[in-house]
């Protein structure tokens, strides 16, 4: 089979189709025809090492695992011996960054665990958009943020994965939402149904004397106390990623200022794939679709991680592999 091979940390850019041989289910395993993959940020961090806290993770010299990607949408076409969710033939998508990685390729073997099945109506191409960064939204809006009808909502990061999700959500919750971000995307997320939008590039949201009573940010672009001049009295602040410098001053002072103020300041530990269920279902009467970007062909997944890491997507970037 055909795979995106990393070999050693480099630019995107660098890294080459390579014939590896398809895998072979272990007991607990499924093998997946990868129908359509998309591109995270795990990928971008993955296949240079950086930051080098990644390095953690993935190898400290070079990559452990050589094929990056973690979500797919695709056939089963064998399972292993002690396999009971899956039959051959099922349509399935999901997450799979808990069990591994490997979907820039024609087949992955992998835990079954890692998998839910396909709504006959979903596309492999929405599918694979689906997983990360809709659950990131839909946890971050309603689980942690306890989103309630009517709020006033700021979504900062607003044009990428996690955002074009977000919006949707809050939008089912009759919500005013503000989205935060910069260039072209700022026309598309006009087009998908902000209220407001804002360029980070040229205006800082946390001074510019609007309150909302609820952030959702995907990037954590500024010090945790920089939030407090931006949240209502009693608002809450959900982060689901950003810079680890940022990250880490909120693990130090979110707490004390959870505390010390009638705010509430929250970090979202994805449980990935779970609520697909429930995602599935808002696909299935319309309320949610992702906004995608492409789909493009596997051939272009290098260029495509860069331009991922550079942020020139809108929405989700997804390759379908058979184009
Ligand atoms: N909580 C968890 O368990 C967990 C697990 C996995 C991943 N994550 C995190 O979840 C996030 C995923 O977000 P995503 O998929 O939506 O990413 P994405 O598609 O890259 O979108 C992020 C958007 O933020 C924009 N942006 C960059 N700097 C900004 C700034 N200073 N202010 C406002 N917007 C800015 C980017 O645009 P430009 O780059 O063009 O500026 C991009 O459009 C990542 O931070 C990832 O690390 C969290």
């Amino acid at each position: 089979m055909k795979a995106i091979f990393c070999s050693h940390y480099a630019s995107p850019e660098q890294l080459k189709i390579k014939e590896v041989s398809t895998p072979v289910p272990a007991k607990h395993e499924v093998l997946v025809k990868i129908h359509a993959t998309a591109i995270n940020d795990y990928d971008w961090g993955m296949v240079r090492g950086k930051p080098f806290l990644y390095r953690l993770i993935f190898g400290l010299t070079k990559p452990k695992r050589p094929i990056a990607g973690m979500e797919l949408s695709g056939v089963i076409e064998d399972i292993g011996e002690d396999v009971t969710k899956f039959k051959k033939g099922d349509a399935v998508y999901g997450d799979i960054s808990e069990f591994g990685f490997g979907s820039f390729a024609d087949y992955i073997a992998i835990n079954e665990k890692a998998l839910v099945l396909k709504p006959e109506d979903m596309s492999f191409e929405d599918a694979t958009a689906i997983p990360h960064a809709a659950l990131l939204a839909y946890q971050g809006l309603v689980e942690k943020g306890k989103i309630q009808k009517g709020q006033k909502i700021l979504i900062n990061g607003a044009g990428g994965g996690v955002g074009t999700f977000a919006l949707q959500i809050a939008k089912m919750y009759d919500a005013e939402v503000t989205g935060v971000d910069t260039g072209e995307k700022l026309n598309n997320m006009k087009a998908i149904g902000y209220d407001e939008i804002i360029d980070y590039k040229k205006e800082n949201f946390t001074i510019r004397g609007e309150r909302y009573d609820l952030i959702l940010d995907a990037k954590t672009s500024q010090p945790t106390w920089a939030y407090l001049k931006a949240l209502k009295p009693k608002g809450k602040y959900v982060t689901v990623g950003g810079t680890a410098g940022n990250l880490i001053l909120f693990g130090l002072s979110s707490g004390l200022l959870s505390v010390l103020t009638s705010k509430k300041f929250l970090l979202l530990a994805l449980q990935p794939n779970q609520g697909l269920d429930t995602i599935n279902q808002l696909y299935t009467e319309g309320k949610i679709k992702p906004t995608i970007d492409g789909p493009y062909k596997f051939e272009e997944i290098p260029r495509l991680i860069q331009y991922f890491g550079e942020g020139k997507h809108t929405g989700k970037v997804v390759i379908n592999l058979s184009k």
